[in-house]
């Protein structure tokens, strides 16, 4: 469980509770619980949601634009080495954020263990409204969690140890291992990086013309069979009808019933090797925060193999 929060824009002075509460508000609706009891999981988990605190720097200026990098370094580098011992172990990783940036920790922490361990190059599916592929200089907001997929790949790089500088080759994710699911706000830069890299990318357009079934067989078709997945689920793919707590909610998105497919049709294939469920945040819109809580679980829940029959 990771309660972080400083991929997004906050000043350090006034820092408001945020997605780093969401991790307690899963636990609390009764996630590893559910897990245990309803799905027959064996659950290590450590009993607390991090906060990293510790890790906070006295100064963390901006650099190339980004806000907060050397905060975020750091909890992403920690979170790193937490997931690549679990994955390392074999185990199947699930990673409660916190805001997107934090992948920059799972993915990195996976794609090094599973190539140690199997000797193979994961493959991510990335379910979210967004494509969080700007570096640093495509960025108009500076914040970290709109970046991830872009230091995964590699497209973004950075000789300062404590800015992502300890990112390495074994850390990181082909642009052919990627496939993005319900895109429909792209910043213009990303655009462009997307088509110059043949990202292969499912936007709402193409799930409304496809329907979300073939858009599975598509998706899984590219990554290919008997291949490590890595699923980052953004909640701000749901359409904010069924998930309106979350920071940069965008509308026109999946259904309740399309987001916890995608997952079903991912936990089908047998190799989901890990699982982060981001940017859920209880206290932006107190009235929707129970049903974005449970949209969370819900997803969760289909991700780990749970079946309607
Ligand atoms: N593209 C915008 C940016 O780079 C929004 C990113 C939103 N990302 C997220 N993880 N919610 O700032
Ligand atoms: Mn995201
Ligand atoms: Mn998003
Ligand atoms: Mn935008």
């Amino acid at each position: 469980a990771v309660g972080f929060s400083g991929g997004q824009a906050r000043t350090n002075s006034c820092p408001k509770p945020g997605v780093d509460a969401a991790p307690m508000a899963l636990i609390e609706a009764g996630l590893i619980k559910q897990l245990e009891e309803d799905l027959e999981k064996k659950v290590t988990y450590d009993g607390k949601v991090h906060a990293y605190s510790e890790l906070l720097p006295t100064e963390d200026p901006d650099y190339r634009g980004m806000k907060r990098p050397k905060f975020a370094s750091a909890v992403t580098k920690e979170v790193s080495e937490q997931v690549y011992t679990h994955a390392k172990a074999g185990k199947l990783v699930v990673t409660l954020g916190g805001d997107h940036s934090i992948a920059i920790g799972t993915v990195s922490g996976t794609a090094k263990a599973i190539r140690e361990r199997l000797g193979r190059e994961i493959a991510v599916i990335w379910v979210d409204a967004h494509a969080d592929i700007n570096t640093p200089e495509t960025s108009d907001s500076g914040n970290i969690h709109g970046m991830p997929v872009a230091f995964l790949t590699g497209l973004a790089t950075e000789d300062r140890e404590d800015v992502f500088g300890w990112l390495k080759p074994e850390h990181r994710l082909s642009t052919k291992k990627l496939v993005y699911i319900g895109l429909r706000d792209i910043d213009k830069g990303e655009k462009k990086i997307l088509r110059e890299h043949g990202i292969k990318a499912f936007s709402m357009h193409d799930v409304d013309r496809h329907g979300i079934g073939k858009i599975m067989d598509m998706a899984l078709g590219w990554i290919g069979s008997d291949t490590p997945i890595h699923l980052s689920f953004d909640i701000d793919a749901l359409d904010p009808i069924y998930a309106p707590s979350t920071g940069t909610a965008v509308r026109g998105g999946l259904t309740l019933r399309e987001g916890d497919f995608i997952c079903e049709c991912v936990a089908e294939t047998g190799s989901l090797i890990a699982l982060d469920l981001v940017e859920v945040n209880p206290s932006l819109d107190e009235q929707g925060a129970s049903d974005t809580v449970r949209a969370g679980l819900s997803i969760v829940r289909c991700a780990l193999g749970d079946t309607l029959l």
